[in-house]
């Protein structure tokens, strides 16, 4: 399923003297397949997008189109699409709240499967906690408070991706985990990806983590898609990413520091291509 959004605009509190517009005409396309990173600053509108995605936001101006759904339109079937759709919100180890781990993922199937069978059901748990890289017998009776940090994501994840969603969009996976937390969930959604779910979607502030992980991304501020292009093609405006208030990629801050040195790297910005980069430069100043 393809995403594209079109002309999207929307305001929290209208009609009050605390409107807020949130997005103010956002354009992007979201390719199926793809592992896109949303970046911006605070306040740009980021979660305001992702949460229009799988319709928890309703849609109040501009078009939006999920595959075949039409969200403009009444009589979409918001929760089918819902099912296709997985959301992953922002620390979602918060709303962790049944009393075993096997019951809170369970919650997330049977909101949209009330007529499957209970070892269907199990069945799916199980597949789901597996997925995420636990062990079902050890944690399934396990309260999710009795986790660590990064379990309990994973429990949240797994929440998420039990009805296989084609969609997979996570709002800040990786915020609040120690490195090696990081890398965990990453290389969980790398592994989930193109398979489980055919589609990720992740937005995030860490721009070391979009420029290794991503094909593309967009760039949000002040409600609007700015940049939309590979992280290689994002990174290479460094220039104007600082002036809409955004870091850059470790790579990056090498490149130009390196570039004022006289020394030009054409890099995607990965560590391992801008090594490869660096070392080949360094080799054929030697030679
Ligand atoms: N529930 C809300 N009520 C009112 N204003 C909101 C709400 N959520 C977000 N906003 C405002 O909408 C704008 C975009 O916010 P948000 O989508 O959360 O941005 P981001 O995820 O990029 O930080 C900000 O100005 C924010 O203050
Ligand atoms: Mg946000």
């Amino acid at each position: 399923m393809r995403i594209v959004a079109e002309g999207l605009t929307y305001t929290y509190n209208p009609k009050s003297p605390f409107a807020s517009h949130a997005l103010n005409g956002v354009n992007v396309t979201i390719e199926e397949g793809e592992f896109f990173g949303i970046i911006g600053h605070t306040g740009s509108g980021k979660s305001t997008f992702v949460q229009h995605l799988n319709a928890l936001i309703k849609l109040t101006g501009g078009s939006l189109k999920v595959g075949d759904y039409d969200l403009a339109d009444k009589k979409c079937d918001f929760l089918e699409l819902r099912s296709k759709v997985g959301m992953v919100f922002q620390y979602p180890e918060y709303q962790l709240f049944a009393e075993t781990v096997e019951k809170d993922v369970m919650f997330g199937l049977k909101n949209f499967h009330k007529d499957m069978k209970e070892e269907e059901m199990r069945a799916a748990v199980k597949e789901a906690i597996e997925r995420v890289d636990l062990d079902y017998e050890e944690v399934k009776d396990k309260s999710p408070f009795e986790l660590s940090g990064g379990q309990k994501r994973r429990v949240a994840i797994a929440g998420v991706i039990v009805t296989k969603p084609e969609i997979l969009i996570l709002d800040e996976p990786a915020a609040g985990l120690d490195p090696l937390g990081k890398k965990e969930i990453m290389d969980l959604l790398h592994a989930i990806h193109g398979g489980w779910c055919k589609t990720i979607v992740v937005v995030s502030h860490d721009m070391d983590e979009i420029a290794e992980n991503c094909t593309r991304a967009a760039v949000f501020s002040e409600g609007k898609v700015v940049m939309e292009d590979t992280p290689a093609g994002i990174f290479r405006r460094g220039d104007e990413l600082l002036a809409f208030g955004l870091d850059l990629p470790v790579t990056a801050k090498c490149a130009r520091i390196l570039k004022e040195r006289g020394v030009e790297i054409e890099t995607d910005f990965t560590v391992e291509d801008f090594i490869t980069k660096v070392l080949a430069e360094y080799g054929r100043r030697q030679g």
